[in-house]
């Protein structure tokens, strides 16, 4: 069966029971579902349902080298947010013309690698960046593909940590100036101008930031050609949100049809780049109860081998995630607080959580992890970066070893 669910009262990753890997590959170890990856990733791109698009799988979510081939071979292109992004996406077989390059801050030595691959765009942030993109091309004698990313000054009305397309927000071009930039261009051999872009937010659980992110794309669009401007493709970002609590989110397909519809009297493609949409619920953040301390009359910390440095989305955002015992005991439920071995107050990963009884040695599966998790996962406290398993087809293997101490020391000198 694909994903996580019980069989023989016990969590199973694509029927392979979590207590095995554990076994196996010690914990705190990321579990990753190929067929969930799979299956996330066909939801999205079947919904377009012929209309021409591309997805650009959002690398930031989540670079594991062996997913990103997998995506690859499912058909995705990618979004890199960084020159090593980048490299990445090549050494896992991409083209340049499969990669867009985001981000808020690319540096002069990351451009001067970019800008002579050929990329499908780079994304600009700003005036300052476009001028950069022009003077490296010109001195390389090529024209730079550019799409503007722009600010549209729409609430995404997600965590305010990760809204992005709001004025106040660090990230694109003003409306205003994003259309007097396309302008420009026009007459700037050094450059081409194949899209617009928007990203509004990420973890967005309803459809009108997304509808409307999509109408101001059209909209904007529709004004350029009307100034002989004729782009190649739009592109509506990332941003769909997952179902951490069972609240209702947006359902992939209603998603693109709401994006389709949009857009689609622009005649133009849609380029989407969704990360978390497909990654986040193919994997657990398999962990084991290290102890076990009263916390007040009705409850108990239950501490764990995993925390803040493993899955920092609780710590950072106050995230929630489904957190469930590997094999439940047939026991009445307890209240948890279940925290990180981390030297930090805020290394919780689940408040007041009732759970059927826990014993130290027990294994618990953090659920919807596989996004923005081992991605941001650090050292601190010495911690080693965690093992990593892709379970794919009835079986697995580790995809990532646990780092060692040699491993961090390699860096170092004294
Ligand atoms: C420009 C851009 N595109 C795509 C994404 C992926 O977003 P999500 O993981 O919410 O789909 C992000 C994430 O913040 C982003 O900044």
């Amino acid at each position: 069966m694909a994903g996580f669910s019980l069989s023989d009262n016990e969590l199973a990753c694509d029927g392979v029971p979590l207590s095995a890997i554990a076994e196996s590959a010690g914990t705190p170890t990321y579990v990753y579902s190929a067929a969930t990856l799979r299956a996330r990733y066909r939801a999205i791109d079947d919904a377009f349902a012929g209309y021409p698009h591309r997805l650009h799988y959002a690398l930031k979510a989540n670079s594991a080298f062996a997913l990103v081939r997998l995506l690859g071979k499912a058909g995705s292109a990618v979004d890199a947010n960084s020159i090593w992004e980048i490299e990445l996406a090549r050494r896992a077989g991409f083209d340049p013309a499969d990669i867009v390059f985001t981000g808020v801050g690319k540096s002069d030595e990351e451009l001067e690698c970019a800008v002579p691959l050929g990329l499908r765009a780079i994304n600009v942030e700003s005036a300052g960046e476009l001028a950069r993109v022009e003077a490296i091309a010109t001195r390389r004698g090529v024209a730079a593909r550019v799409a503007i990313r722009i600010n549209p000054d729409i609430d995404a009305r997600s965590h305010p940590h990760i809204s992005t397309g709001l004025r106040i927000n660090k990230f694109g071009v003003p409306v205003d100036a994003a259309r007097e930039m396309a302008v420009s261009i026009a007459n700037r051999p050094s450059l081409r101008l194949v899209a617009i872009h928007v990203h509004v937010g990420s973890q967005i659980t309803t459809l009108e930031p997304l509808r409307r992110a999509a109408a101001f794309l059209a909209g904007t669009a529709r004004e350029l050609a009307g100034s002989g401007i004729q782009l190649e493709y739009l592109d509506a970002g990332g941003g769909l949100g997952v179902a951490y609590d069972d609240a209702p989110t947006v359902a992939p397909e209603e998603y693109v049809r709401a994006l389709v519809s949009e857009i689609r009297p622009t005649g133009l493609p849609i380029v989407v780049e969704p990360g978390r949409s497909i990654v986040g619920p193919a994997a657990v953040l398999l962990a084991r109860v290290v102890d076990l301390k009263p916390r007040d009359a009705g409850s108990t910390f239950a501490v764990l081998d995993a925390g803040m440095t493993e899955l920092l989305r609780p710590a950072l955002y106050n995230a929630f995630h489904r957190i469930e015992p590997v094999k439940p005991r047939a026991a009445a439920n307890h209240l948890y607080e279940l925290v990180g071995p981390v030297c930090e107050s805020s290394d919780v990963v689940g408040r007041d959580r009732s759970l059927p009884a826990l014993e130290q040695g027990d294994l618990v599966a953090i659920r919807d992890a596989g996004a923005y998790g081992s991605a941001m996962a650090s050292n601190y406290n010495r911690r080693p970066l965690p093992a990593e398993v892709l379970v794919d087809e009835g079986g697995w293997r580790v995809i990532r070893r646990r780092q060692t101490v040699d491993d961090m020391l390699a860096l170092e000198s004294d």
